[in-house]
């Protein structure tokens, strides 16, 4: 069997909305402090429904193709929906990653994470800082 899958080598060699967005409500930029990779995701909200996303990864394959992928399952959804997203529904989306590039996955969850507390802290927008405390630290389960 391949060791990635169809849809990796998809959205990796065509990744979905690669860029910058100069007029983003959101900005996140997240880290692997392993491997030294970085993700930064933009995202544009509208009446609380995200209906833009962008990245831009300084990666491996697995983060093009994860963060890829994140950016298309967040599109339409609720900002707290897509806080909601988990590296592992990214994967599935993606029909599986070797598990030495699960952390890959990670970092595009984390990205989404960050760009949402980006955008309701521009906003002023109350949180429960829970919410990211799992979510946003210093990598210590994606460096593995
Ligand atoms: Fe660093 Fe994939 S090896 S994110």
């Amino acid at each position: 069997m391949a060791l990635y899958s169809d849809k990796v080598m998809d959205h990796f060699q065509h990744p979905r909305n690669v860029g910058k967005m100069d007029d983003a409500d959101g900005v996140g930029e997240v880290g692997n402090a392993k491997c030294g990779d970085i993700m930064k995701m933009y995202i544009k909200v509208k009446d609380g429904i995200i209906t833009d996303a962008k990245f831009n990864t300084f990666g491996c394959g697995s983060a093009i193709a994860t963060s890829s992928m994140a950016t298309e399952l967040i599109k339409g959804k609720k900002v707290e929906d897509a806080l909601e997203l988990s590296n592992k529904a990214v994967v599935e989306a993606l029909d599986g990653l070797p598990a030495h590039k699960i952390h890959c996955s990670v970092l595009a969850e984390e990205a989404v994470a960050a760009a949402v507390k980006n955008y309701y802290d521009r906003n002023g927008i109350a949180y429960d800082p829970k919410l990211f405390s799992n979510k946003l630290h210093d990598c210590e389960h994606c460096a593995e």
